[in-house]
């Protein structure tokens, strides 16, 4: 058996948590590879509305198992929230979900730091989810971190020693917190934790694959966020391409099958950085107020701009997509005309490989228009039913692309969903 993977193409939030829900049910197993709190994965269905932040989008549907993986770093405080949460509603928690022992643990000195970071660069700032993301996984790269499976032998000792070198650190941007509050609660939730099954992950994905079973890998963020791809330095701190599900899980190169893309059908970037297509016009904000465009976690407003067709290749190569999911395309509904950028001009020459730097200035988007739907396509239910604009997009998208568009949202609601001939898991 292989592994399919699912996972952004653009700035994050595509809806891959509405879609890993849908398709859950193809699977016995939903594992998450990279990646934190700084996620928030929506999933609607029965007119109730979850966002998980560190728990897989897995563990709706029919007692799956959840696995979360190596590469992933882990706020206690967070998940104990975030699992409380979930318990209250009656999912089983702790019988489907798995927790891997090598999991990096983010610190409440991680998310001071995180926080003390942005100031430190004023307007330079990334914009970070302030989740500690960035400085949980500088631990773990120069061999400071902290695991959850660290939790049962000289932790005391060793967290101490961490959060000392921490405050020092704080100490030299000119802070100095009090943590006493911070430190029990996070204290209090190691503990909770304790109370899940936490394993081996690598060696439970490999027995899972010999036993035959089917996984499915949930990306976080997207790969225009990718530490290495991204827009660097406006970027998260993991491997959010395909890549990573190899190491934040520890499956072979060769046991990934299908490698599911997920992108918007316009545009969208929260937090600073370079964004080409964007839009400062009202047609940017129509898109932000059709779309509800705004931070599943942080409610911070989204970016909004249209389809980006020279990053989506790119996106496609780095993780080879076999099959593309278009989401929201809803939202463009009512638009008279839709624009696509094909090609970015670069010093009067016009370019469709993405480029090293796709700073403000540095490339200019070439667009070609295309004629709306005009149909409330929030109903539809079969792609037959496709208004002839719609398939036209559609046709226009794979052509550019390269690969199929087999799922196709439109809505937020798990129902709001059509697979199309064609789809593969
Ligand atoms: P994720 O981080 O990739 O899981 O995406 P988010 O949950 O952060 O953002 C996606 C948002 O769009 C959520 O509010 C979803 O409920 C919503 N959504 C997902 N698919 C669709 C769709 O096809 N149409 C509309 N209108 N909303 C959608
Ligand atoms: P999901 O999984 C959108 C962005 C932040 C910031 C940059 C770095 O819901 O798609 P970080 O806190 O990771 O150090 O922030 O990355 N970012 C996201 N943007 N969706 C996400 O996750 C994101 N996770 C991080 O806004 O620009
Ligand atoms: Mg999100």
């Amino acid at each position: 058996m292989k592994v399919d993977v699912l996972l952004g193409l653009q700035w994050g939030d595509e809806g891959k948590g509405k879609v890993v829900d849908v398709l859950t049910p193809h699977y016995d197993v939903v594992a998450r590879f990279q990646g934190g709190p700084n996620a928030g994965h929506t999933l609607e269905f029965e007119g109730k509305k979850y966002v998980l932040r560190s728990i897989p989008s897995g563990i709706f549907q029919h007692g799956q198992t959840n696995v979360i993986g190596n590469g992933v770093v882990l706020d206690p405080v967070l998940f104990r929230e975030e699992a409380e949460a979930l318990e209250s509603n009656g999912i089983p928690l702790k019988k489907i979900l798995k927790i891997s022992k090598k999991v990096h643990l983010i610190l409440p000195t991680h998310r001071l730091l995180d926080a003390a970071n942005e100031r430190a660069k004023g307007g330079a700032k990334i914009g970070t989810t302030g989740k500690g993301i960035g400085p949980t996984y500088t631990d773990k790269i120069s061999r400071n971190g902290l695991r959850l499976g660290d939790t049962s032998l000289n932790f005391e000792e060793r967290y101490a020693q961490v959060r000392d070198r921490h405050m020092a650190m704080l100490a030299a941007l000119g802070e100095h917190p009090d943590i006493t509050d911070l430190e029990n609660r996070w204290k209090e939730a190691i503990e909770y934790i304790k109370g899940y099954d936490l394993v081996d992950s690598e060696h439970l994905i490999n027995g899972y694959l010999r036993e035959g079973k089917r996984i499915l890998c949930e990306g976080a963020q997207g790969t225009l966020l990718d530490i290495d791809f991204g827009s660097y330095p406006f970027v998260t701190s993991s491997n959010t391409i395909c890549a990573g599900a190899c190491t934040g899980l520890g499956v072979a190169p060769n046991k990934i099958g299908e490698v599911y893309g997920i992108f918007k059908a316009y545009c969208t970037r929260v937090g600073s950085g370079p964004f080409p297509t964007e839009l400062h016009d009202e047609t940017g904000r129509r898109i932000r107020d059709l779309g509800h465009e705004y931070g599943a976690v942080t409610g911070r407003e989204r970016r909004c701009g249209w389809i980006d067709l020279v990053a989506l290749k790119y996106s496609i190569m780095l993780n080879g997509v076999t099959q593309l999911i278009m989401m929201k395309s809803d939202v463009l509904d009512d638009f008279d005309e839709i624009k696509a950028c094909v090609a970015y001009k670069i010093d009067g020459a016009e370019v469709s490989e993405f480029p090293y730097s796709i700073d403000e200035g540095a490339v200019e988007p070439v667009y070609v228009t295309l004629p709306g739907w005009k149909t409330n396509m929030t109903g539809i239910s079969d792609e037959k039913e496709f208004p002839e604009a719609f398939t036209d997009y559609i046709a226009f998208l794979e052509r550019e692309l390269e690969t199929p568009i087999t799922i196709v949202s439109v809505g937020p609601d798990r129902a709001q969903t059509i697979v199309r001939n064609g789809f593969r898991h």
